[in-house]
């Protein structure tokens, strides 16, 4: 039996992949998943509510963020403090900043990440 289920599907043109067991996203605790593309995403529930966002903080990019604490919808980078709304990646601490958001979604007690076509974080694009 895998820890980890397999496998992808299309919902709205949106290509997903299977990251994790719907039980295994318990509210408000980070994890890190990584994408066939290499991308690195933290994926938290909050309120019921599964959210997928970078798992690298725009600040120092640190592979840090699946370790923040969430509150009010938001993480809170472990490193420095700098915070991140959930649903939109803006940072809500003051700086100019995003994470990457990632579109998720549950089927059948798996959790599915968007795919993204590029793993280009967007603090490289500033
Ligand atoms: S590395 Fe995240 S706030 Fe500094």
């Amino acid at each position: 039996m895998h820890d980890k289920p397999q496998g992808r599907c299309s919902e709205d043109d949106v290509q997903y992949a299977a990251v994790m067991f719907s039980h295994d996203l318990t509210e408000r605790k980070g994890h890190c998943v990584n994408l066939s593309n290499g991308a690195e995403v933290a994926l938290f529930r909050y309120c019921g509510t599964p959210y997928a966002v970078s798992n690298i903080c725009p600040h120092q990019h640190s592979s840090v963020i699946c370790k923040g604490m969430v509150s009010d919808g938001c993480v809170v980078c472990p490193m420095h403090g700098w915070t991140f709304r959930l649903y939109d990646g803006k940072c809500v601490s003051g700086e100019t900043a995003l994470l990457d958001v990632f579109r998720v979604i549950e089927r059948g007690g798996i959790v599915y990440v968007e795919e993204p076509a590029e793993k280009t974080p967007a603090w490289m694009n500033w």
